[in-house]
């Protein structure tokens, strides 16, 4: 048997694809475009794994994802790829419509088709999960409920709008085609192979290059942190058990404010690794222009997966954060690969 993952080499794809060749004997065909945020040294560690299949494709080309399909006939096909940072979808959008609007729509006609033509036993068994994330809800007011899947989507990014768009799709195809979909709508990953663009990793990395760690607004924004590895178990969750057509809410339980979440790094990185000089890492810190339309806060209600699927994260932000910052300081060669000139050009335009 073998499952199919797109985006495998991004940050919660390459967790997932480690993470199931670690518990499965079964073959991965992880197809991803590697784009800036795609990177193959995040899958170092199966150079020599025969069961990890990478094909350096777009979501987009119907004809290589239609090859890959018949070559491998895959039960499970989870679609991590995405151009998933709000910043870069608010400077260039359009890459945001071209992968997550039409790559998806691309990518479910593909396996709509494979489904199609399998036997009856395949067909039933067959699953399209669409990794989707809680920011199509919009955003919610200090006293306001926790999303719930009967939210209403209402996205205030492009990058959010491209990915509630892709939900439609998705839904779409169930209602219309009676195609096996399903969907999770997750809050913040944090956690090994984040791309330092990202609020976490980028503290980490500018704390520890002796940078300014640039806060966006007053930093009272809240979002709600989850462990990837968390997230790749509620994925297997979902995959194995989920109601064909449905949506799952998945979180960490774990609201923070931004400033909560940076002082709380200083702190940790203070206790392992002391600033040379003594002082706080927290020195460092620096208010800079917000975000445009940024979202004021995120929450999960997560009680539909926990109730019907017995799924609740392990970690809890103290643990789940004192792991990341250890990973992030053991491999600061990962680190430093990454933040190559590209990454550079991308700082120098979002902070100034
Ligand atoms: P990421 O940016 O780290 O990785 C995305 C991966 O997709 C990269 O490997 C990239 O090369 C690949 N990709 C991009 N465009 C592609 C295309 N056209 N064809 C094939 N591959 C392509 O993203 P991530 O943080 O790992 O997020 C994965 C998924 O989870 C995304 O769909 C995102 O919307 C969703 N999500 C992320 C979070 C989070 O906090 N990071 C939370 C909830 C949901
Ligand atoms: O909620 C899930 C979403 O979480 C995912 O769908 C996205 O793919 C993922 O990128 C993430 O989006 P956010 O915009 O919430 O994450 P980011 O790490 O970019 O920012 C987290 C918060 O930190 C947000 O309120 C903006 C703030 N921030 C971010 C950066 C990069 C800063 O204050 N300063 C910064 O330099």
């Amino acid at each position: 048997m073998t499952i199919m993952v797109t985006g495998g080499s991004g940050f919660i794809g390459s967790n997932f694809v480690i993470e199931w060749l670690g518990k499965y004997n079964e073959t991965i065909i992880n197809l991803d475009k590697l784009t800036y945020a795609g990177n193959p040294e995040n899958l170092v560690s199966l150079k020599k794994n025969p069961s990890h299949i990478f094909s350096q494709e777009d979501i987009a080309n119907t004809s290589a994802v239609d090859k890959l399909l018949k070559e491998y006939n895959p039960r499970f096909i989870v679609n991590f790829a995405a151009e998933s940072h709000v910043d870069r979808s608010i400077h260039f959008p359009e890459n945001f419509i071209q992968t997550n609007i039409v790559g998806t729509f691309q990518l479910l006609d593909s396996t709509r088709s494979y489904w199609n033509n399998l036997g009856d036993e395949e067909k039933n068994n067959l699953r399209f999960l669409h990794v989707s994330t809680d920011e199509v809800y919009g955003s919610l007011e200090l006293n306001d409920p926790a999303f719930t899947e009967t939210h209403r989507y209402k996205p205030n990014s492009p990058y959010s709008a491209s990915k509630a768009a892709s939900d439609h799709l998705v839904r779409a195809y169930y209602k219309t085609y009676g195609f096996p979909v399903l969907t999770t709508n997750c809050s913040n990953n944090y956690g090994p192979f984040q791309f330092p663009e990202k609020l976490i990793p980028l503290i980490i990395n500018n704390a520890l290059t002796d940078k300014e760690i640039p806060i966006y607004g007053d930093g009272q924004q809240i979002r709600d942190w989850l462990y990837v590895i968390d997230h790749c178990s509620a994925i297997r969750r979902v995959l194995e058990a989920g109601q064909v057509g449905e949506m799952y809410n998945i979180g960490g339980y774990n609201e923070m404010t931004n400033l909560e979440v940076v002082n709380t790094i200083c702190s940790i990185l203070d206790e392992l690794r002391p600033r040379v000089g003594g002082d706080s890492y927290k020195s460092q810190i620096k208010f800079v222009k917000d975000r445009l339309g940024h979202d004021k806060r995120y929450a999960i209600n997560a009680s539909k997966i926990e109730k019907n699927l017995n799924w609740r994260p392990s970690e809890t932000f103290k643990t789940g954060i004192k792991k990341t910052i250890k990973w992030y300081l053991d491999h600061q060669d990962w680190v430093t690969n990454i933040t190559n000139r590209d990454y550079r050009t991308w700082v120098a335009k979002n902070y100034t």
